[in-house]
């Protein structure tokens, strides 16, 4: 695992989006994996002001979300293609049909989950997966006590993400229980991965997937396995880890052809 920490969220934010730009200016079709929930925003908002700005294109880009709510119709506001096409996709010139979430109204939901991890396989796999961690250390929405080599597949939701979650619906009753959401298996079969934690209501959760053991306890920690794993942290979501001081250290050491920035 590689972890940055940067002063705030605005500087990681910044960092993580020019991880993904140099990559979209390597592989101008690259397929990237992308997340919902507040965290990965301010790094959306910058991808945006590349894409006017700087001439960023995502026309011959591929996405595949990690999940999607069941029983939310693609209109409906709350549903995680809304947000993604509200934050991300209406301002970029992704091709149409390039961009893709489970179908959280699908009628036979498993030939639904093994279409769409057939469909990134035919894209030729995810290249970089962007996530956050939740609070119970879930990633996706692989809560604790998923398997470290489950597939996309019907999730329920804990008690926590409901009552995390509910600040976007209103209330935790309109919290549907039930997702889909692509497996850590699948996560784990992305080139690259790139996490975003930020505030200290996420350094716990942060110590347990960075240093903890790797269990199903902390679905996150299952990234210590990955080869490319890059933990893009600010101070506070780093704030309870023991060898914090060391991974500042390696940052500011590092050999120039390193860098990220
Ligand atoms: P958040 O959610 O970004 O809204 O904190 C992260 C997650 O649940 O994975």
């Amino acid at each position: 695992m590689e972890v940055i920490i940067k002063s705030d969220k605005a500087e990681a934010s910044k960092l993580g989006a020019k991880i993904i730009a140099r990559l979209i200016r390597e592989n101008a079709k690259a397929v990237l994996g992308l997340a919902t929930g507040s965290t990965p925003l301010p790094l959306y908002r910058e991808l945006v002001r590349m894409h006017r700005e700087e001439g960023l294109s995502f026309k011959d880009i591929t996405t595949f979300n990690l999940d999607e709510y069941v029983g939310l119709d693609p209109a409906n506001p709350c549903s995680f293609y809304s947000e993604m096409h509200k934050n991300l996709f209406c301002h970029l010139d992704l091709a149409k049909g390039a961009s893709h979430l489970p179908d959280g109204m699908a009628k036979d939901i498993p030939t639904s989950c093994a279409a769409y991890e057939a469909a990134i396989k035919a894209a030729g796999g995810v290249d970089l997966q962007l996530l956050g961690i939740g609070h119970d250390g879930h990633l996706a929405f692989n809560e604790p006590g998923s398997s470290l080599a489950s597939r996309t597949r019907l999730k329920t939701l804990s008690q926590k993400t409901i009552k995390a979650n509910s600040r976007f619906f209103g209330s935790e009753a309109k919290v549907p229980r039930h997702v889909m959401t692509m497996g850590l298996g699948t996560i784990m079969e992305a080139k690259q991965c790139v996490l975003l934690a930020f505030g200290k209501d996420k350094a716990e959760a942060v110590r347990d997937m960075v240093e903890g053991p790797v269990s199903a306890s902390c679905p996150g920690s299952v990234l210590q396995f990955h080869e490319q794993a890059i933990i893009l942290l600010d101070h506070e979501a780093a704030g309870k880890l023991t060898r914090k001081q060391y991974y500042l250290d390696v940052y500011a050491s590092k050999p120039a052809w390193q860098l990220w920035e």
